[in-house]
C-alpha cells in the first residue's frame, strides 16, 4: 500500500456512530511502538455517541457532522480530514453509507468492522440472522470498504462459536471481544510488507 509508514506513523481517522469500544481498542492499540497507525481524528454522524468521549479521554480531536444533506456533509468530512492530514480511516460502528465518490477519493485506504463471517450476513441484525439460519458460527471480519456494502477485500476473520441456546445479545457481546483483537491485527496485516 502507498502509504508512509517507518517512524512517523500513519495518520488515521475512526469514524463511529456508537459506543465506540471498537474506537478505544484501536486508540490502545496506536500507542503501541509496533503500530504502524496513529490515530488524529475522529469523525461521527451521532453528537450522543458514547464512543466520543474517548476524545476526551485520549485527547483526540472529534468532528461531528449531521448528515441531513449527505453530498455537503461528505464534503466537509473531506475538507477535515485534509487539514489534518488523514492518510487512513478505519470504519468502527459507523451507521451511515459512505458515497462512491468518497470512497474513490480514498481508494483502498478505508477499512471497515463488520460482526460476520462475511460474505454471509451483510448489512444489519446479523447474530439474530445467523442464530435462526441455526449456524454453528458467526464472527467478525476486517475489510476494505468498496462502494458495494460490506464487500471488499477480506483482510482478516474471527469465528465465533453459536451456543446451543445463544441470544444475539449474548453472541454479539462475545463477538465484539474479538472485534477489538482482530481489528488491530488486520492493521498490522495491511501495512507489514
Ligand atoms: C461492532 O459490532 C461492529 O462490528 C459493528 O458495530 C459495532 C460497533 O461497536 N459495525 P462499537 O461501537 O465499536 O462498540
Amino acid at each position: 500500500m502507498a502509504l508512509s509508514t517507518g517512524i512517523i506513523k500513519i495518520k488515521t481517522a475512526v469514524f463511529i456512530s456508537g459506543n465506540g469500544s471498537n474506537l478505544k481498542s484501536l486508540i490502545k492499540f496506536s500507542k503501541l511502538k509496533k503500530s504502524p497507525i496513529s490515530i488524529n481524528l475522529i469523525v461521527s454522524d451521532n453528537h450522543k455517541a458514547k464512543g466520543l468521549d474517548y476524545g476526551k479521554i485520549y485527547k483526540i480531536k472529534k468532528k461531528i457532522f449531521n448528515f441531513r444533506n449527505k453530498n455537503l456533509t461528505e464534503k466537509k468530512i473531506i475538507s477535515e480530514l485534509k487539514i489534518n492530514k488523514i492518510e487512513f480511516i478505519c470504519l468502527a460502528g459507523f451507521m451511515k453509507i459512505i458515497s462512491k465518490n468518497f470512497i474513490k477519493k480514498f481508494s483502498g485506504k478505508i477499512i471497515n468492522i463488520h460482526p460476520s463471517l462475511l460474505p454471509k450476513y451483510k448489512g444489519l441484525n446479523t447474530h439474530q440472522r445467523a442464530i435462526e439460519n441455526n449456524e454453528k458460527f458467526s464472527g467478525c471480519t476486517v475489510h476494505f470498504v468498496t462502494s458495494i456494502l460490506d464487500s471488499g477485500k477480506i483482510i482478516l476473520q474471527k469465528k465465533v462459536k453459536i451456543n446451543k441456546n445463544d441470544t444475539s445479545k449474548k453472541l454479539a457481546k462475545r463477538v465484539l471481544l474479538e472485534e477489538h483483537k482482530i481489528y488491530p491485527k488486520a492493521i498490522l496485516k495491511i501495512f507489514s510488507f
